[in-house]
């Protein structure tokens, strides 16, 4: 009976609030026209999508239950850190299968008081006791993909307990206890089920059903959640419970973590070597942003160990010697200029990128103005450039690796916020690929599987591999949570899930934005066309993919595909302006 009524309440809910905000034309959402469990069920079309408008705060996430939350928090003068507390917990039970308190996250914060950009790193990091030869079998060869993921090889340190607590040191307002509220309640009256976990749950279904406790939650009797079910987590009611109660801590020199080094240590599958000591050893780690100039505007991000800010300044570096926006978006010459761009990016990328704390990866030559403008020079051809390599820097240490080999997945979460006092924060979060480690702890959240992220193997001819395994090493990453500056003063918010396909998708959106002067819901609906390593990927019906003939006559491999990016954008100009990507299921508010 109690069930009944709880979903005819939250039915009416959801009447409710999906008619307020699904209507994208509204100048301002109230937050509190909405109660928690409205849902996403009926996307709009990228042509019918319009940007949301505000003037005081604006939040945008990957699932309304998160957003609608963190923009209570906002309404009532909560920091953007608070509303992303309150997201993330939210996003950990709603959308499981991409990020949570058993995965990592990078933070990049415009701290409006102080005028900086700040980066924390909460990345998870690599076992002590792990070994170089953990992905490769007896014979040396690497792992096939899947069979590293699942079990408990492949779990990190987790990160994101320790991030959320940080970052609410430095810049939380709000009691903390608060910030904990609606996902506790979402978590012990039910949340709706979407469509993206239901269909996430079927791809999975194979893998999720190899362990007990993630079968019995997203499989029961062995029938994956369906769309609108709703869905009780009290396992993970209880962390919150506690974490709200005693911090971080719990998760590093407590009971949530010895269950978690029990999970993995003594799971059934490719049982683990996460250890105590790793959780007590876990850092936050504040890092110098990297920023680098793009027409007038400068573009901030996240450094190593993630390729994201290196990789995305080094294309906008080489593609700014070009008028891409005189060119526009339908003409062929300029995506194979973004295209190649990407490409000599990336060879860099295989070569130099990997945790600063373990090798020495030249930052600052690899983003340095002349060193881009003679590789844009590559980019001046009529047709693609047939062999692209790494460039040769002065950097002694760099010119003995070798290029990387490791494969990156599309998984992952992105959240931008600026909030009433003007602060601005970008985070992508994870726990890798979809649904992590397939492992499930007792405290009813997902394991990462991000050690995956690392090459799996040490060597290449002879040389040693930039992203190798090592203990306590985090592996590179391709989030790219971006804060973009003009006269020092953030203008856009924006970041995308999406495996190493981030980079490309964040260069589309901000070309997007500054050459050719679209909106934020434009930017982040905008066609992907991605080239990382030789083959155009061009999307599906869309205009981009009329461009195939012209690539091919450029001696490009094409294919057309679709694709899963998740850009959530905020553009803060005379009001703030919030655009999500209508491939997924997020949604911005504000008010
Ligand atoms: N695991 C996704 C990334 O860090 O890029």
């Amino acid at each position: 009976m109690f069930f009944l009524n709880l979903k005819l309440v939250i039915c009416i809910f959801f009447a409710i609030s999906f008619s307020a905000w699904s209507d994208q034309n509204s100048d301002k959402i109230n937050p509190e026209i909405f109660n928690i469990g409205s849902q996403n069920k009926n996307i709009k079309l990228k042509k019918e999508r319009k940007p949301i408008v505000s003037d005081n705060w604006m939040v945008v996430t990957a699932n309304s239950q998160a957003s609608i939350v963190a923009g209570k928090i906002l309404e009532k003068g909560g920091t953007a850190v608070d509303a992303m507390i309150s997201a993330q917990l939210v996003l950990g039970l709603v959308e499981p299968e991409s990020s949570g308190l058993g995965g990592g996250a990078f933070l990049v914060y415009f701290d409006n008081t102080k005028k900086e950009v700040i980066t924390l790193d909460g990345r998870e990091t690599a076992p002590l006791l792990i070994k170089e030869k953990i992905f490769q079998d007896v014979d040396g060869k690497s792992l096939k993909f899947f069979d590293a993921v699942v079990g408990g090889k492949s779990v990190g340190t987790p990160g994101t307990p320790a991030l959320l607590e940080e970052a609410y040191k430095r810049w939380g307002r709000t009691k903390w206890s608060l910030l904990f509220k609606d996902a506790m309640n979402l978590s012990n009256n039910g949340f709706i089920v979407s469509k993206k976990l239901n269909s996430s749950i079927k791809r999975s279904k194979n893998s999720l059903s190899k362990f007990i406790n993630t079968k019995t939650y997203f499989l029961p009797n062995n029938v994956p959640l369906k769309i609108g079910d709703i869905h009780i987590n009290k396992k993970y009611a209880n962390t919150l419970k506690v974490f709200a109660r005693d911090g971080s801590k719990v998760f590093y020199d407590g009971a949530i973590g010895d269950d978690i080094i029990s999970t993995v240590q003594k799971a059934s599958i490719n049982a683990g070597f996460l250890s105590h000591k790793d959780l007590l050893n876990y850092k936050v780690i504040e890092r110098s942003p990297v920023c680098s100039k793009y027409r007038d505007y400068e573009v901030c991000g996240m450094g190593p160990p993630s390729s994201g800010a290196l990789t995305i300044s080094q294309i906008l570096g080489m593609i700014e010697n070009y008028n891409i926006s005189e060119l526009g978006p339908t003409n062929p010459d300029t995506w194979k200029i973004i295209g190649d761009a990407s490409r000599l990016a990336f060879a860099d990328r295989s070569l130099y990128m990997a945790d600063s704390d373990f090798i020495n990866v030249p930052i600052n030559e690899l983003i340095d103005k002349n060193y881009l403008y003679e590789r844009s020079k590559f980019l001046d051809s009529k047709n693609k450039i047939e062999i692209v390599k790494a460039g040769k820097l002065v950097s002694k240490s760099s010119s003995n690796w070798s290029n990387d080999i490791s494969l990156e997945l599309p998984s992952t979460s992105h959240i931008s916020i600026v909030d009433i006092y003007g602060n601005a924060l970008s985070m992508t979060t994870t726990i890798e690929n979809g649904f992590g480690s397939r492992l499930m702890t007792n405290g009813g959240f997902l394991l990462n599987n991000e050690l995956t992220d690392f090459s799996f193997k040490s060597f290449k001819n002879g040389k040693k591999i930039a992203n190798n395994i090592e203990p306590g090493k985090r592996p590179r990453s391709s989030m790219a949570p971006t804060i973009i500056l003009k006269n020092n003063r953030p203008v856009y918010v924006l970041g995308s899930p999406g495996g190493s396909n981030i980079i490309g998708y964040v260069v589309n959106a901000i070309v997007s934005m500054i050459d050719w002067k679209n909106n934020a819901q434009e930017a982040a609906s905008v066609s992907h066309g991605i080239n990382k390593f030789g083959t155009y990927y061009l999307e599906k019906n869309t205009f981009i993919s009329k461009l195939a003939p012209s690539l091919e006559a450029m001696n490009y491999k094409v294919k057309l595909k679709n694709f899963s990016s998740g850009l959530n954008i905020i553009n803060i100009n005379d009001r703030l302006y919030g655009g999500s990507d209508h491939r997924r299921e997020g949604i911005a508010i504000g008010n």
